[in-house]
């Protein structure tokens, strides 16, 4: 939009600005000239009272283009066709998987012989969890970052990022990377600046000479860590100043009301996507606005900050996505699209945390009463955002869907969240799930799960008795979850280990620096021999991951996968079935209906249900992912237990 005093602004701005020479700026300046008065309004709205105000102002716009001076022409060549093929990202051919460059394959220069591997399987994005250099025991496996820009030694050098960076490219597989925006390690160099005594870097946090607004902030604050990092504040004995430190005490969360901060993260951000990361992971983004009497979290000035990053990435390297790690509310999640707007305009992609926990809760009750309320519930997506859909990740499972659909389900939400962390954690008689509680709050009583996605299936207990059926009903499981993970629309994200059903490793509890936090239960180092079992037909690994492998090929074939708001939920009488249909114009396989049986007994559905809504007119359906045709009897489909179909009709 063009608007007289923000045009005016940047006329003065460019004016003084050394344009290098030789280079081709047309696309600089054009997507400046586009973006300028959403960052001019937003960048005045959080920073518009100071007097530097226009000076910062004028430091981001050279940041902006300092940058793009830097960006490789083969990068630049990339955005422009993005730029043109804007959906990329949309497509159903995208399939990825989360791991720790350590824990897959060592460090990074063996990650780039294990690529065959992740082809093998089909995986074309992923996302390697944070490298950065952070210090040796206090760094919260890598979200405690003491240097932005130099890789951690334990995980190679920028060269070995860099040749991986460029194999990856020649493959066609995309890479994700953290950039952890909420907090630095309290050894970052700002950090140390600030324990000295130094106010220009005292500023870049929240620093308090007594409890007063501790105390205040505190008030209202939940405890993200309560037993391993109770309240959110430390005290620094350099100083003697009380730091905000949300996460663990050695993370320092970083001060956003302040113009320096956020233009750094943007040099930050763009120092990464000019490596030629694809994809750049927002580390806790709920977190980044701090006000009294809030939360401190989800607050609408960290939106603001968000929508600000992004149309400043848009200027230097519109290539380049955001996905926003934001595990909180389901209402609240969807806004890290961005709100009031057409297309996603903060972040592309977010995790799907709600899909996730509502897996989970019916994988417990072997019901689909709250799944399908939950699912129902969430928010219609704008255009050009997607979701991460996964099963398990490096985090704990918390159990974020809400009261209201909790309550619409028939529960009641203490005692059937109670009785989840019970279940996962094998306290309740008939599971064979081997979880453990995290994060567990002793005053208000909440609690996540940790484990990994195997052991919570129950495959760990039932392998250690030798109970063959429930070895089976464990791998089905597994199957099942990977199935909607695939199938409901968004990327997967499949968790490293878990397509050949890694279990638990409680060798953590040797390590003193990880003995406090649970989740290292389920963040393995794979060993290459057991993986290697996936090549020996009737094991376990052979068996899981030729499935999983087969699901993510039949899932690239079928058009109607892509995710472009094309689903429809079925509600089915059967209260163990979960069922939805997805749908797109043109293409191969472009109406299929999903359903999915979450109980361990076969359990089957009239067809009318089906028919009423235009779908299985014909007489036999064809199962895309067995290939198998299926003909209903007396009316009736019958799904068997612990299984998802995929219907084309
Ligand atoms: C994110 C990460 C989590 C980490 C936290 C603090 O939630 O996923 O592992 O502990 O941020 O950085």
């Amino acid at each position: 939009m063009y608007e007289q005093i923000s045009h005016s602004l940047l006329n003065d701005i460019l004016t003084q600005f050394k344009q290098p020479k030789g280079e081709d700026w047309q696309h600089f300046y054009t997507r400046l000239g586009a973006n300028f008065y959403a960052i001019h309004s937003l960048f005045q709205h959080l920073y518009g009272q100071r007097a530097d105000f226009k000076e910062q102002l004028g430091k981001l716009v050279n940041v902006l283009a300092q940058q793009y001076a830097q960006r490789a022409p083969h990068l630049r060549a990339k955005d422009l066709e993005r730029e043109k093929n804007h959906d990329w990202f949309m497509q159903q051919k995208w399939v990825g998987m989360a791991l720790y460059c350590q824990g897959f394959a060592g460090n990074l220069a063996s990650m780039r012989e294990r690529l065959p591997y992740l082809q093998e399987l089909g995986i074309n994005l992923v996302h390697i969890m944070p490298l950065c250099d952070c210090p040796e025991l206090q760094n919260d496996g890598g979200y405690a970052v003491r240097d932005f820009r130099k890789v951690d030694a334990r995980n190679g050098t920028m060269e070995d990022l860099e040749q991986l960076i460029a194999a990856m490219q020649q493959s066609d597989m995309l890479l994700t990377l953290d950039v952890v925006v909420n907090h630095t390690s309290d050894e970052h160099e700002w950090a140390l600046k600030a324990k000295q005594g130094d106010q220009q870097y005292q500023d870049y946090y929240y620093m308090y000479p007594d409890r007063t607004l501790p105390d205040m902030f505190e008030a209202a604050m939940p405890e993200v860590f309560p037993e391993q990092a109770p309240g959110s504040f430390t005290l620094n004995p350099d100083t003697g100043k009380w730091v905000m430190t949300v996460f663990n005490h050695y993370q320092w969360d970083l001060n956003y009301s302040n113009p320096a901060v956020f233009i750094e993260m943007v040099d930050i951000v763009l120092f990464w996507a000019n490596k030629g990361v694809d994809i750049l992971r927002l580390d806790a983004v709920a977190f980044l606005w701090k006000k009294i009497g809030s939360s401190c979290q989800n607050e609408r000035e960290a939106h603001l900050i968000l929508q600000l990053l992004k149309d400043c990435c848009q200027v230097t390297a519109p290539g380049v996505i955001f996905i926003a790690e934001a595990i909180v509310a389901p209402t609240e999640i969807i806004k890290y699209f961005g709100e009031d707007a057409i297309n996603a305009k903060e972040c592309e992609i977010a995790y799907n945390a709600t899909f996730m926990a509502l897996l989970w809760d019916a994988v417990a009750t072997k019901q689909t009463v709250l799944l399908t309320k939950g699912v129902e519930d969430l928010p219609e997506k704008l255009d050009r955002a997607t979701w991460l859909n996964y099963v398990r990740c490096h985090d704990d499972i918390g159990l974020g869907f809400s009261d209201k659909a909790i309550i619409e389900a028939g529960f009641d939400p203490v005692s059937h969240r109670r009785f989840l962390v019970d279940y996962y954690t094998g306290r309740y008689p008939e599971s064979n799930a081997r979880g453990f509680a995290f994060g567990v709050n002793k005053k208000t009583g909440d609690a996540r799960i940790s484990g990994a996605l195997a052991s919570l299936a129950g495959l760990e207990t039932a392998l250690d008795y030798q109970d063959q059926s429930a070895i089976e009903n464990a791998m089905m499981t597994i199957i099942l979850l990977h199935n909607l993970i695939m199938s409901f629309g968004g990327i997967p994200l499949i968790y490293y280990g878990d397509a050949v059903g890694t279990l638990n490793n409680d060798s953590y509890l040797q390590d003193e620096n990880k003995m406090h936090d649970n989740r290292w239960v389920h963040r393995p180092t794979l060993d290459w021999e057991v993986m290697a079992l996936r090549n020996q037909p009737g094991t376990i690994q052979q068996r899981l991951f030729s499935q999983i492998k087969q699901l993510i090929a039949i899932r690239k074939e079928i058009s109607a996968f892509a995710d472009l708001n094309n689903r429809e939920l079925i509600t089915l009488e059967n209260p163990h079935l979960f069922a939805f249909h997805r749908f797109v114009q043109t293409g191969m396989h472009s109406k299929v209906v999903v359903v999915a049986n979450f109980d361990t007994s076969p359990q089957s559905v009239p067809l009318q249900s089906f028919r009423q809504k235009g779908l299985f007119k014909g007489a036999v359906l064809t199962e895309l992912y067995s290939g198998q045709q299926i003909i209903p009897e007396s009316d009736f489909l019958t799904i068997p237990k612990l299984t998802a179909y995929w219907l084309s009709t």
